[in-house]
């Protein structure tokens, strides 16, 4: 079993008990996070690009959990950290809790020369897929091979896809279950999940779990 925490807009945590991921480790400045990053235990930090909502706290919890960092080689440089395993999109590979696959997001990167990026990721049993911050595109339909299990998709408009753009994402990716995140975080970002819930169960056959920041939920 996976326990899937959402520490508020794009961060997320899985765990199987033993190993812990966390991707886009935004706590310190992140005002739905009540967690203090000195509070997080994690193996591996997955960083998406490197704006400050995502990159977050990387250097720090890299720092004092030692875990590795992977990303985006511009990305991982500015993690400025031992620890690093870059990793470009199209590619893949196996870390001993499972493989990651990094795939591409429509998005600027943060950082001179990077570009945005997702990750599929298998792990304890399951397929996750976390689309970091995106603007819908066809090629999502690629993903529904993957089989994924959970999907985090950015629903909070202005920076990413809105619920209606989400909606079409999630017509192409096919996951059985959606977490709607990057959202509500700030006003330019209001979005209301219970309407994207409503609409992807009418027009999909996925399921959404509307997860409270600091809260989790088993996969
Ligand atoms: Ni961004
Ligand atoms: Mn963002």
């Amino acid at each position: 079993m996976i326990e899937i925490t959402y520490w508020g807009h794009a961060c997320i945590q899985l765990s199987d008990g033993e190993t812990t991921l966390i991707f886009d480790p935004f706590i310190s400045h992140n005002p739905m996070a009540t967690i203090k990053p000195n509070q997080v235990k994690c193996d591996y930090i997955l960083v998406s690009h490197g704006h400050f909502d995502h990159f977050g706290d990387t250097k720090a919890l890299a720092k004092v959990n030692g875990a590795t960092v992977i990303g985006i080689p511009e990305i991982c440089a500015m993690a400025d950290f031992d620890e690093t395993h870059g990793m470009n999109l199209g590619g893949s590979y196996k870390f001993p809790f499972g493989k990651v696959k990094m795939v591409q997001a429509f998005h600027s990167g943060g950082a001179p020369g990077a570009c945005a990026a997702g990750f599929i990721v298998e792990f304890g049993g399951k397929t996750f897929y976390f689309a970091g911050d995106t603007a819908l595109f066809g090629d999502m339909a690629l993903f529904a091979k993957y089989n994924i299990d959970y999907a985090f998709l950015p629903i909070g408009d202005n920076f990413t896809m809105g619920i209606d753009d989400a909606t079409e994402a999630a017509k192409l990716i096919k996951a059985k279950n959606i977490v709607p995140i990057h959202y509500n975080t700030w006003p330019p970002i209001a979005a209301d999940p219970t309407a994207f819930k409503a609409q992807v169960e009418k027009e999909t056959a996925s399921v959404v779990h509307i997860v409270k920041p600091n809260e989790s939920i088993k996969a």
